[in-house]
């Protein structure tokens, strides 16, 4: 069994032991479940539990929160562990890692809850309505990522992507993408900086306007079109 380091009681409390059998869980049928990769293993703590947990640090208290493309149940599951106060909803269209969702969340008797499907699509839209915050960790580049989450917001609401070194690169190349659907400036922020070895790099988006329907970006464009030919 991995050691747990000494951060993980200042980052878990109270639920430092569901955070223990979340760990061994991850260690015994991740692999074989497909979840994560066998150099894995040894750095769930630092790269997995902890690195998930830490962004709690960004979430204002009784926060509505959906993870989107949860997977393993990363961010989501660390999350609702260290942060009992928050309602979560976990996102994922994979049978099998729905299933293992499910699984963890009886084992762990957590209280969050699981939706089949892709972020994107109409009837899970329907489902979550808005939220105060979307997190999402190596699911999509930053673009598609805003395309898919800030939908799920409401306004003022944040969108917390987990990124690597690639974070800032990411927001330059696609800022301008962010805000066509309805996202403010990207920030670069880092968390757990006096917990982790390698704090978690989140960028953070804020939904600043709804995003126009299709009909509506007609509309402006057509409405575009006169005033250039008036004007
Ligand atoms: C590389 S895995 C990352 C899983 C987890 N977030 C983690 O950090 O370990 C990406 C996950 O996103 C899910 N996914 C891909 N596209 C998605 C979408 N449009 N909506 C929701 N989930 C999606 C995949 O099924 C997969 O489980």
């Amino acid at each position: 069994m991995a050691p747990v380091p000494e951060s993980a009681a200042r980052v878990f409390g109270d639920g430092l032991e569901g955070a223990e059998r979340f760990a061994a869980l991850l260690e015994r049928h991740g692999v074989e479940r497909g979840l994560i990769g066998p150099r894995e293993v040894d750095r769930l703590w630092d790269r997995h539990l902890l690195n998930s947990a830490v962004i709690g640090e960004r979430i204002p208290h009784g926060a509505r929160v959906v993870d989107v493309g949860s997977g393993a149940g990363l961010p989501g599951i660390p999350l609702a562990i260290a942060r009992p106060d928050l309602h979560l909803m976990l996102v994922e269209p994979m049978a099998r890692r729905v299933d293992w969702l499910d699984e963890v969340i009886e084992e762990l008797d957590l209280d969050v809850s699981v939706l089949r499907g892709r972020a994107e699509e109409k009837a899970i839209r329907a489902e979550i309505g808005t939220v105060d915050v979307v997190t999402a960790r190596a699911v999509a580049p930053l673009a598609k990522l805003a395309g898919w989450c800030l939908p799920l917001l409401r306004e003022g609401g944040m969108m917390l992507a987990l990124k690597g070194a690639s974070a800032r690169d990411e927001v330059a190349r696609d800022m301008s993408a962010v805000a066509r659907v309805g996202g403010g400036e990207p920030t670069v922020s880092e968390c757990g900086v006096d917990l982790l070895e390698t704090p978690t790099t989140v960028v953070i988006v804020e939904r600043i306007r709804p995003q126009a329907s299709a009909q509506q970006r007609r509309r402006r464009s057509a409405v575009g079109v006169r005033s250039k030919r008036t004007g």
